[in-house]
């Protein structure tokens, strides 16, 4: 899909905890069409961004701009503006007492006063295109974790938002219920819709991202095409990130260190 123009733009985004300054002085822009995909290690800020951008968090400096608006104008009409952004969380997040169509028309009905027939058509479509038309019925807690969360996506989808937001959507996953998480993602990439990714699914991040931001210590360290960033890092502190997620070195290293009699190898760190 064709980028189209400039979405969303984020200035010297500025958020601190207390003391603990977590964001710190973030400039980026995000062009329509575009997947950019947020790497990191833990706690280096990356859902506390998304939530910045979906008004969870209050920033303290720095601007963000979107469609033209001031989101961080205190005066923001939330309610409103996170019709515009969907967000997806990694813990679904959804309503344990309504149905999966009752979750998804929820907002539909509820805050955009869509017609029934609407909301109802363009909840049929959407659970159709992932596969659980036939579970509209089922509760939460009669469902697998793929599914919920397959749900939970949808629900943000019928919003008909211009943005999406995912903070690691798969990382209470098991391994076979990723995959189908991954695909609608990727089947909206290929749609062109704009959206920002926080995952630590590698291979995913290569290849659904337009560009790849790899943050740390609460600033961006690298804005690079996927292939550039994974093949090429600038950076030592994306060498040393992106060093977690191999493994093909390490009994090689054990046995030459074993057998030259040198330390023992140090244990890979753990994010
Ligand atoms: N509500 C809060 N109050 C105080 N500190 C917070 C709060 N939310 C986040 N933090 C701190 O801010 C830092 C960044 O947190 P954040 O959740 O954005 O990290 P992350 O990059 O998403 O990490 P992970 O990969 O583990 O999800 C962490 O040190 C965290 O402890
Ligand atoms: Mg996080």
């Amino acid at each position: 899909m064709a980028i189209g123009p400039e979405v969303l733009k984020i200035k010297d985004l500025k958020k601190s905890f207390g003391e603990t300054a977590v964001l710190k002085g973030l400039t980026l822009t995000v062009r329509q069409g575009e997947v950019l995909v947020i790497i990191g290690p833990s706690g280096c800020g990356k859902s506390t961004l998304l939530r910045c951008l979906n008004g969870l968090e209050k920033v303290n400096g720095g601007e963000i701009v979107f469609g033209g608006q001031f989101l961080t104008d205190p005066q923001t009409n939330w309610s409103r503006t996170r019709q515009r952004i969907g967000m997806v969380f990694q813990n679904y997040e959804l309503f344990p007492h309504l149905t999966a169509l009752e979750n998804i028309l929820l907002g539909p009905l509820r805050v955009q006063n869509r017609k029934k027939e609407e909301a109802l058509a363009v909840a049929e479509g959407w659970l159709t295109r992932v596969g659980l038309w036939d579970r509209r019925d089922a509760y939460p807690r009669e469902l697998s974790g793929g599914q919920k969360q397959r749900v939970a996506i949808v629900r943000a989808l019928a919003m008909d938002p211009e943005i999406m937001l995912f903070d690691e959507v798969t990382a209470s996953l098991d391994p076979e219920m990723v995959r189908e998480v991954l695909d609608v993602i990727l089947t909206l990439a290929k749609e062109g819709l704009t959206m920002l990714i926080v995952t630590h699914e590698m291979a995913f991040a290569k290849a659904v991202a337009d560009r790849i931001i790899f943050l740390d210590e609460g600033v961006i360290v690298e804005d690079a095409s996927p292939t550039v960033f994974f093949e090429n890092p600038a950076t030592e502190r994306a060498k040393k990130f992106l060093n977690i997620f191999q493994y093909d070195d390490y009994h090689k290293n054990e046995g030459a260190k074993g057998d030259s009699g040198d330390s023992p190898l140090t244990p890979p760190v753990i994010f």
